[in-house]
């Protein structure tokens, strides 16, 4: 018998030393996907020009959250060609970076956000959130009303950026010490439409 044979003997069978040669062939295919991403720049750098929200977009993203419109728009282009040619460039990585969490979501009972941002006025975005049927009839948006009332807490958002400071984004002390009297006398309103017409500004052009 071959000396190769009686080696696959002795593998086959010992069970124990059998699972751990398949562990070690398994993570080499592990290996083979999770080493190239390590190394790929573009994988975990922000874009060019993409920066930490600004405290009142950051308060604006905060309310995004709360009132779950996630539960019913994306931001999220997917590399298909009717998704270029309806909202633009595919999403990137490199967008998201400092969206704690990501808001890509999965649901689209509404159009994809990701790149929202000019595509309308403040105005129509005031007049929208608040009542999405007095400018898109067969609209089935809920209005938020409550938003135009509820003033921005300068306190909480100087809190909420210190902490994303803390792992990692580069706020500086300036943008810290400024963040009370940049969203001073802002509504919840004014700032999630400045949220909202950020979204995709960094993104390239085109589909
Ligand atoms: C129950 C589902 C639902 C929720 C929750 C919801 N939306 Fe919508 N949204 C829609 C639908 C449907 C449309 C398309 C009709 C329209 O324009 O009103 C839409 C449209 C929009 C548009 C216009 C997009 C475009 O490209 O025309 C914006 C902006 C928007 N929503 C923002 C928000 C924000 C911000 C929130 C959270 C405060 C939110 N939506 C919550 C369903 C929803």
């Amino acid at each position: 018998m071959p000396m190769s044979n009686h080696a696959h003997e002795k593998v086959e069978k010992n069970v124990g030393l059998m699972a751990m040669l398949i562990a070690v062939a398994v993570s080499f295919g592990g290996l083979a996907e999770i080493v190239p991403l390590m190394h790929q720049a573009e994988a975990i750098e922000p874009l060019p020009g993409v920066k930490p929200y600004p405290a009142l977009e950051l308060a604006g993203r905060d309310v995004y959250v709360r009132e779950g419109c996630y539960n019913c728009h994306s931001q999220m282009v997917r590399t298909l060609r009717f998704e270029t040619e309806r909202y633009g460039h595919y999403s990137l990585a490199g967008e998201s970076v400092y969206d704690h969490p990501f808001q890509w979501g999965s649901k689209r009972t509404g159009p994809d956000l990701a790149r929202v941002g000019g595509r309308y006025s403040d105005d129509w975005h005031r007049v929208h959130l608040n009542q999405p049927r007095d400018v898109v009839p067969e609209s089935n948006m809920p209005g938020f009303p409550w938003l135009a009332e509820n003033s921005v807490d300068g306190a909480t958002i100087t809190r909420h950026m210190k902490a994303l400071r803390a792992i990692g984004d580069p706020y500086t002390d300036a943008d810290i010490a400024g963040a009370a009297a940049a969203v001073d006398g802002k509504t919840e309103l004014d700032a999630v439409i400045a949220y909202l017409q950020d979204l995709g500004k960094h993104a390239p052009r085109g589909g």
